[in-house]
């Protein structure tokens, strides 16, 4: 008798990009998971291929991507990146070289950063009570103050001039706002507050606010409020159960951007400026290590980019304590985005389990190391799943 059909498992191939710093550490604990949990599941496959782009390749060859890399990477499913950035090179050139020379060409509009107090881990509030910070933040990735419009003339001299020229188009916050909608409807909350700077800058954020308006009218069913970004710094601290989804511009959420025309310290400093709204939310849910960002194409016609929020550590590198939790994080938001629903909240789950028995890193209180969390999270993947089976 011919052996029953088996169903037949997707396969999706993903980038891995290690890079720089603790990025080859937290990346290599996000592999071993996600393999982990494909091979329990046998419902999907992963296959990983590894690029060696980092600062070393950029100190050797001169470039981050070589030639031909992008159309190699957009055969890929997904992208799981790590952090760029080494203290021997410019910041500017390394973010710019690297991360945001995929983001703008994959056209990654629809940077997501989910942000809640995980079991067991301290938010810095103190009244902060289980469920109050459940947020995602979506920032828009792909024009305002990062579009790279500007320059500088007459460089040393007393008339020197630089500008800086934030590009908001209507097309572009359309389709932001439609994505953040979108997202609000499928939370339970169902509500979307809108940031902005529109009473100082009367002009992009004035259409911002204007087009959020008009999109709205499509999604009665999501409650839409605004902030000026000065006081939403205040309500996700006073009042962070009243908050939900949020979509803010480049500059107001995080600094990020586009391959501009600047290439000198100024851009560096810039993005240090814009790390607004997305740091202070990863910092009251309770550490910079937990915290996961996606870059997605929502046309699908890309890959998108899947990295925790942090950089690459200099201080911790090499010490095995960098704190996985922002990469498994990444990696269940990576799942659910290739499809693989069940097994993302699965990951969730042990993500959470093991955060409430306290098997964390030094930064989250704990003394574990990333392989103990490392460990501890697959051998809580086995226990869960062994309970499926068994039901
Ligand atoms: N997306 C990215 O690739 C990205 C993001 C931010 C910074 N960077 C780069 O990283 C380098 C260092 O930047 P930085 O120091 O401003 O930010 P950082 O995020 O690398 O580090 C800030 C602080 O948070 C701690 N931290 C970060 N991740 C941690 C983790 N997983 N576990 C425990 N502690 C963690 C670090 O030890 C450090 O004290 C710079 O070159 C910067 O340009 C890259």
């Amino acid at each position: 008798m011919a052996p029953a059909a088996q169903p037949t498992s997707t396969t999706y191939s993903i980038a891995a990009i290690p890079a720089d710093g603790i990025g080859p550490e937290v990346i290599d604990a996000g592999i071993e998971v996600l393999t982990a949990l494909a091979d329990m599941l046998k419902s999907f496959k992963l296959e990983f291929t590894h690029y060696d782009w980092s600062s070393e390749t950029y100190k050797k060859t001169g470039k981050y991507i070589p030639s031909g890399g992008l159309e190699q990477l957009r055969k890929h499913d997904a992208i799981f990146f790590g952090a760029v950035g080494a203290p021997d090179v410019p910041d500017h050139i390394s973010l710019w070289g690297l991360r945001l020379a995929i983001c703008q060409p994959f056209q990654q509009y629809a940077n997501v950063r989910p942000t809640r107090v995980l079991p067991g881990v301290q938010s810095p509030l103190r009244n902060c009570r289980p469920g109050d910070l459940d947020w995602v933040i979506i920032r828009e990735n792909s024009e305002g103050e990062y579009a790279g419009q500007g320059g500088r003339s007459h460089r040393g001299c007393a008339w020197e001039t630089a500008t800086e020229v934030a590009i908001f188009t209507r097309h572009c916050i359309t389709r932001i706002m439609r994505f953040a909608f979108e997202t609000a409807r499928k939370r339970p909350r169902k509500l979307l507050t809108v940031v902005t700077k529109s009473n100082a800058q009367r002009n992009g954020m004035v259409l911002w606010d204007e087009v959020a308006a008009e999109v709205a009218t499509e999604f009665p069913d999501v409650a839409m409020d605004k902030m000026l970004v000065d006081a939403m710094t205040v309500r996700m601290v006073q009042k962070p159960e009243s908050l939900d989804t949020i979509v803010a511009t480049n500059l107001v959420s995080r600094g990020n951007g586009q391959t501009g025309t600047l290439r000198d310290d100024t851009d560096a400093h810039q993005h240090q400026h814009a790390d607004i709204l997305s740091d202070l939310a990863a910092a009251l849910a309770g550490s910079i290590g937990i915290a996961p960002t996606s870059n997605l194409d929502p046309t699908r016609q890309n890959p998108s980019m899947f990295e925790p929020i942090h950089g690459s550590a200099f201080d911790i590198t090499g010490k095995g304590v960098a704190n996985p939790v922002a990469t498994f994080w990444t990696a269940a938001e990576m799942l659910a985005w290739l499809g693989e629903e069940e097994a993302s909240t699965l990951l969730m789950e042990s993500v959470g389990s093991i955060c409430a028995r306290r098997i964390v890193t030094p930064d989250l209180g704990g003394s574990a190391t990333t392989k103990e969390v490392t460990a501890a999270i697959v051998n809580d993947l086995r226990g869960s799943l062994g309970k499926v089976a068994s039901v």
